[in-house]
């Protein structure tokens, strides 16, 4: 899958989808109340699936995504249903581009790979006992034309994390459409 980098795969990708938001993804529904309640960042919210299960849910949410046809449709989403969303057009393969994104009491990453450095700098856009939920196609994924194995979440991704987060659960699936998992972090109070 084209995860990373290639912005018109993506807006055409969003320009050709239906008039509704997909399902939210079965984790963040099944695990929902590991989130803090308040604000959350949405890294690489597509068109906004999850971001909108989370406003129907109370949080705050900021969305964030190189493909500004996803993020319209996201806005059209939320306006619909009287949801008010922050969005910010961002390219994460710059690889600053958090730098200024603020600070958030979760963090929700699905269905994206951010490298190792973005990943350990997390820990300056979250709240204490913040919660960073990271979700998607992992290691033991079978790699295909489609999904390439630097799309794969690795466990030793998250190797720069361990001194500002606990891990609280770490999830795996395995059925019909791959290998899933699930890595819940909750941020030390300083
Ligand atoms: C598989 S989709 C996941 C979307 C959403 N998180 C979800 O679960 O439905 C991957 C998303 O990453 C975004 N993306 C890919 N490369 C990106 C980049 N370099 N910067 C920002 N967003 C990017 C795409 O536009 C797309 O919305």
């Amino acid at each position: 899958m084209e995860y990373m980098g290639n912005r018109e795969y993506w807006d055409n990708k969003f320009a050709n989808r239906s008039d509704s938001p997909l399902n939210p993804e079965k984790s963040v529904t099944e695990n929902i109340t590991y989130f803090k309640k308040g604000s959350v960042l949405d890294i690489a919210c597509g068109d906004g699936r999850n971001a909108l299960f989370l406003l129907e849910n109370g949080f705050q949410v900021t969305g964030i995504d190189f493909s500004s046809k996803a993020l319209d449709r996201l806005k059209t989403f939320a306006k619909r249903n009287n949801y008010l969303v922050n969005t910010k057009q961002v390219d994460l393969s710059i690889s600053n581009s958090l730098k200024d994104i603020g600070i958030f009491d979760n963090i929700l990453i699905n269905h994206y790979r951010l490298s190792k450095e973005q990943l350990g700098d997390l820990e300056n856009h979250i709240t204490d006992n913040g919660i960073l939920f990271v979700c998607g196609f992992g290691h033991k994924h079978k790699v295909d034309s489609k999904i390439r194995k630097e799309d794969l979440i690795q466990p030793t991704d998250f190797e720069n994390l361990k001194r500002s987060f606990e891990l609280i659960e770490n999830i795996e699936n395995d059925d019909d459409r791959g290998f899933f998992v699930t890595y819940i972090f909750r941020k030390r109070s300083a």
